[in-house]
């Protein structure tokens, strides 16, 4: 085989697995029940002054939600985010979030 040709099959083994790698990072859930499921029940506790402090989907960036929901603890680490609500809920939230967070296309400014 010559160089080049070997040269192409690489390049285009490394481009699909970056398609591959972007394809898998953005949340596949329902962002309209997100945004539900988010003012219900995390900002019972997520609103200026009650326990858990303001949080809305502007506190992190895109790659900072995807992080907290991959690592899943919630409230310093004391307890599984799954306490909150059962795991396909909070797709759906983490979608909402991820749609809408600070360095998004989108970033939340209504609604808070
Ligand atoms: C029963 C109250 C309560 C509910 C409901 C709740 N939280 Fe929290 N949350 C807390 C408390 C308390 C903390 C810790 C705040 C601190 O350490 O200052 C916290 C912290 C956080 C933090 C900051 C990082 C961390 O984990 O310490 C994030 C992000 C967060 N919550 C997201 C959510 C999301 C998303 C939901 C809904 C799925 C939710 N919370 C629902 C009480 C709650």
């Amino acid at each position: 085989m010559s160089k080049s040709i070997r040269f192409l099959i690489a390049a285009f083994a490394a481009l699909l697995v970056a398609a591959l790698l972007t394809a898998g990072t953005q949340p596949k859930g329902n962002e309209g029940k997100g945004r539900y499921y988010f003012r219900q029940a995390c900002k019972e506790c997520h609103t200026k002054g009650a326990k858990g402090g303001e949080i809305t989907p502007l506190t992190k960036t895109q790659a900072q939600w995807r992080a907290y929901f991959v690592k899943a603890k919630h409230a310093g680490g004391a307890e599984a985010i799954t306490k909150v609500m059962p795991d396909t809920q909070l797709l759906d939230v983490q979608t909402y979030l991820v749609n809408h967070a600070a360095d998004s296309p989108q970033p939340e400014t209504c609604g808070k």
